[in-house]
């Protein structure tokens, strides 16, 4: 059964220099999309009750809360349904996000990366410092009371000591959850063809993970990038459940099958119910799935489960790579999880996994 489902409007502004996302700045493409997205979801919505609703992009705050109430009116919910959504601080005011919550958005996702300006400047972000100082009072004076930070890490002329200040700043603004990410250079991305000089180092980085994991400790870790007051929407993929994806480079997980859609957007627009891909998972697949995903939570993996759910001895048939790694692997009575090392390296661990 599907409880929950993405939506992503890719939409923004401006392009920001790390950013690999598929969004576009052709906002006068704005309606066409959404009656392409309103179309997809008319065709492959079954109608669940859902339990959760997420709004990611690009930006999704380049919509107004009508936009949001069209989409919104498509689906079963009811006021216990978590729905977030992600926005950037350059464009919000109070009237707006009351408008939100007015519509039953209860979760907001801020764009924060970091507070130090000229570290935003040269990132190409919009905003600067105070913008998410206001977003966050917006937010609050609005009645949220489920707010997230992101953060990323690693940025061009990031120091230890601003990274901690950036999570020191974030603590004092009482939000319930921060998300921290290392920065990741990719193809399509500004800086992927202009990589910058001042870029801290991968050990820079993995020193900038340690300090947050001590500054953040009051914060309840249950996710490697993630802290705080848990989102239903995120840890439902972590735990490998169905999930409907919807808009342009969407991917979802519905009846077994991983499907994916068009990354165009005068493609998707054209032929919205097309699914780009679509791969019914193997018994093999799903356990791989179920294991990459499941290490990424700070709790791991519940032996007892995945045993029962797909017939195995879980410690007999990973014993090569559990035993090449234990050091780095913590056991408690039902759970398998990385440890802090673990973390660190999860990437490399994790592939061991794979047939
Ligand atoms: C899908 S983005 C959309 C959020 C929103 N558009 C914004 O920028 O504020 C969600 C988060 O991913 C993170 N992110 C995006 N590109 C990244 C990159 N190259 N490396 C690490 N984190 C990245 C940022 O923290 C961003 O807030
Ligand atoms: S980081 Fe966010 S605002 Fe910047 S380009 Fe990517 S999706 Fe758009």
């Amino acid at each position: 059964m599907v409880k929950s489902a993405y939506i992503h409007i890719p939409f923004c502004k401006s392009k920001c220099k790390y950013c690999s996302f598929i969004s576009s700045v052709l906002l006068d493409l704005k309606e066409a999309y959404l009656s392409a997205l309103i179309e997809e979801i008319n065709c492959f919505y079954k109608g669940e009750k859902l339990d959760t609703i997420y709004f990611g992009g690009g930006t999704p705050s380049v919509l107004n809360s009508e936009d949001f109430s069209r989409l919104l009116n498509l689906f079963n919910y009811d006021n216990e349904t978590e729905i977030t959504i992600e926005v950037n601080p350059d464009n919000l005011n109070l009237d707006y996000m009351k408008d939100l919550k007015s519509i039953g958005i209860n979760r907001v996702s801020i764009g924060c990366q970091t507070f130090d300006d000229n570290i935003l400047k040269l990132i190409g972000r919009r905003h600067n410092s105070k913008q998410v100082y206001d977003a966050v009072s917006f937010s609050n004076n609005a009645g949220f009371t489920n707010i997230s930070l992101d953060f990323i890490y690693g940025l061009p002329s990031q120091t230890i000591e601003g990274f901690e200040s950036d999570l020191k700043k974030a603590i004092s603004l009482k939000v319930p959850h921060i998300s921290l990410y290392g920065l990741k250079i990719e193809p399509g991305s500004y800086f992927y063809l202009n990589t910058p000089k001042s870029l801290p180092d991968e050990d820079m980085q993995a020193d900038m993970y340690l300090k947050a994991l001590d500054i953040l400790k009051e914060f309840n870790h249950y996710e490697i990038s993630n802290f705080g007051l848990v989102s239903r929407h995120n840890i439902n993929y972590w735990n490998n459940n169905h999930y409907y994806g919807f808009g342009l480079s969407a991917h979802g997980y519905v009846d077994g099958i991983r499907y994916s859609n068009s990354v165009d957007l005068d493609f998707y627009i054209k032929y919205p119910k097309r699914h780009y891909c679509e791969h019914l998972l193997s018994m093999q697949e799903k356990l791989e799935e179920e294991i990459f995903l499941g290490f990424r939570k700070i709790k791991g993996i519940n032996i007892q489960n995945i045993n029962k759910r797909f017939n195995i001895d879980f410690e007999q048939k990973y014993e090569k790579v559990l035993s090449k790694y234990k050091d780095y692997f913590e056991k408690s009575q039902n759970y398998y999880a990385l440890n802090t090392s673990g973390i660190l390296v999860s990437n490399v661990i994790l592939s061991e996994f794979l047939e």
